[in-house]
This record gives C-alpha cells, sequence and structure tokens, in this order.
C-alpha cells in the first residue's frame, strides 16, 4: 500500500496536457463558499473527492490496459486512434478532482495499492478475448454507469464550482462508454457460441461489483435499472452475449464459470458516487 500522491511537473509538460483541453479549466475559479460547513464536513469533502481523483486515476489505468490490449490482438487502427485521447481525459478529471479536494482545504491521506490500476482480466485468454472482456468490464458497464452517477451528484450539488466540475467530467464519460460497443462490433462476429456465454458471465461480474456503488443512491434505483436494461443488457444481446442482468436491487445469482478466471469479484475501475 502507497499514499495517493499526485504530482504536477509543470513547464513543457503542463503546455502539452493543456492543448489536450485548451480552455477547459481557464475559467474555473477554485473558490467555495464553506463558511456555513463544519470541520467534520470539509473533512468529509476532502475525502471524497481525493477518493474521486484516485478512481480517476484507476479509469485511466483500466483504459490503457484496455489500449495495450487492442494493439497486441491487432484491432483497427481507426478503433485505437479513437480512444487515444481518453488517457488524458481521465488525467484532466484527476486534475480537476485534486483541485475540489483542495478548494476544500486539502487533499485528504489515502492508502491505496498501486497495483489496483489493472483491471482484473484472465491473461491466459488470447488476445481477442482480453479485448472483450476489458471492454465489457471497462467501457460498456464501467463508464456506462460512470455518467448517471455523476449526473446524480451533479442533481444534488448546489454551488457552481461542483457544477462546473462535474458537468465537465460528464462531458467526456459518453465517448468514453461507447469504445466498447465500437470493440464488440468488431469481435462478435467471430465469437463461438462457448466465448459468447464466458463473457456474458463477466458482464454479469462486473454489474455485480457496482451494486455497493450504487446501494447508497436509493433516490435513483428506478434510473438504474433501466440504463442497466437499456444501455448495457439489451445492446450485449443485440451483439448474442446473453447476459442476465440482474436488477440492481435484486439477488445477484450469476457468477463466474469454474472454468473461469479466479472468480474473485472485480470492482469495475471507473466512478462511484462522490458524496
Ligand atoms: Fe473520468
Ligand atoms: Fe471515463
Amino acid at each position: 500500500m502507497a499514499l495517493f500522491q499526485p504530482t504536477w511537473l509543470g513547464g513543457t509538460a503542463e503546455v502539452l496536457f493543456r492543448k489536450h483541453h485548451e480552455g477547459v479549466t481557464d475559467d474555473i475559479r477554485w473558490r467555495l463558499h464553506t463558511s456555513g460547513l463544519t470541520d467534520a464536513d470539509r473533512d468529509h469533502f476532502r475525502t471524497v473527492w481525493t477518493q474521486s481523483a484516485h478512481q480517476e486515476w484507476c479509469a485511466a489505468g483500466a483504459f490503457v490496459a484496455l489500449q495495450e490490449a487492442l494493439l497486441l490482438a491487432g484491432a483497427p487502427v481507426d478503433l485505437l486512434g479513437a480512444s487515444g485521447r481518453f488517457l488524458a481525459d481521465e488525467m484532466l478529471h484527476v486534475q480537476l478532482a485534486c483541485g475540489m479536494a483542495t478548494a476544500y482545504g486539502g487533499g485528504a491521506p489515502l492508502e491505496v495499492d498501486p497495483a489496483a490500476i489493472r483491471p482484473d482480466v484472465d491473461r491466459t485468454l488470447e488476445p481477442r478475448l482480453q479485448v472483450a472482456e476489458l471492454a465489457i468490464r471497462v467501457s460498456c458497464v464501467g463508464e456506462t454507469f460512470s455518467l448517471p452517477l455523476i449526473a446524480s451528484e451533479f442533481a444534488s450539488a448546489s454551488d457552481p464550482l461542483s457544477r462546473k466540475v462535474l458537468g465537465r467530467i460528464a462531458h467526456d464519460e459518453a465517448a468514453h462508454a461507447k469504445l466498447g460497443w465500437l470493440v464488440l462490433d468488431w469481435l462478435a462476429p467471430a465469437l463461438t457460441d462457448d466465448e459468447r456465454e464466458r463473457l456474458a458471465a463477466v458482464a454479469d461480474d462486473a454489474i455485480d461489483a457496482l451494486r455497493p456503488a450504487l446501494a447508497d443512491d436509493a433516490d435513483n434505483r428506478a434510473t438504474y435499472d433501466d440504463i442497466l436494461h437499456k444501455r448495457v443488457a439489451r445492446p450485449l444481446r443485440q451483439r448474442g452475449i446473453p447476459v442476465v442482468a440482474t436488477g440492481f436491487w435484486q439477488t445477484a445469482e450469476r457468477r463466474l464459470p469454474a472454468h473461469g478466471p479466479d472468480g474473485v469479484a472485480r470492482a469495475v475501475r471507473g466512478h462511484s458516487p462522490r458524496s
């Protein structure tokens, strides 16, 4: 374990990075009206936003793993190029979340496992199947749910700074969720029935991993179940992947098959509620 302590190099690195998101952070005024908050409130928000920064860091790791798998599998050039800016997007989100933690008084001490940035995937599988598994976990499930989670936070945020930051993060997530479906469109025609069954179990495992993050947001149960069915389960089934997709407030019954990876529940590396 190690303390999560993102750093900033400045100079040419900063200039090059800023070219990626020209102007996005220029008009952000990093000031919050915290006069009505107690010290405990401030500590809570410092912690929440520090955790968010680490989740964005892990989202970057998930995309890097997917991109590496795509390269190894000989994916189409335009498909690979389409995801090229996602690492920079997630680093912008890290920067924004760190800015929020700072506005509340500074980042909170957070012990993390540095290896947690590597999404779980059975690395004994052939590359195209690793790609399919990562695409489902990282993008089709994880990033698809990032957007409604952030939208929920946006709806409950009252201060202009939080709304500006959450709005910018949400702006990038739709494209992040699209990539997985493009990957599956490329791979699906060649998948065998056994491979489709296995990928369905992978999808159900990824859906199960989201339950803890959604459990506290009971106000949006109907929204999350609707997204699960319309934007995850239906498009997976349309691509021949027979996911069960048990509703988030029902008991999950499906688990990875015995011949699959280690069977340990794996978290989707992505976003979870900030409050
Ligand atoms: Fe993000
Ligand atoms: Fe993302």
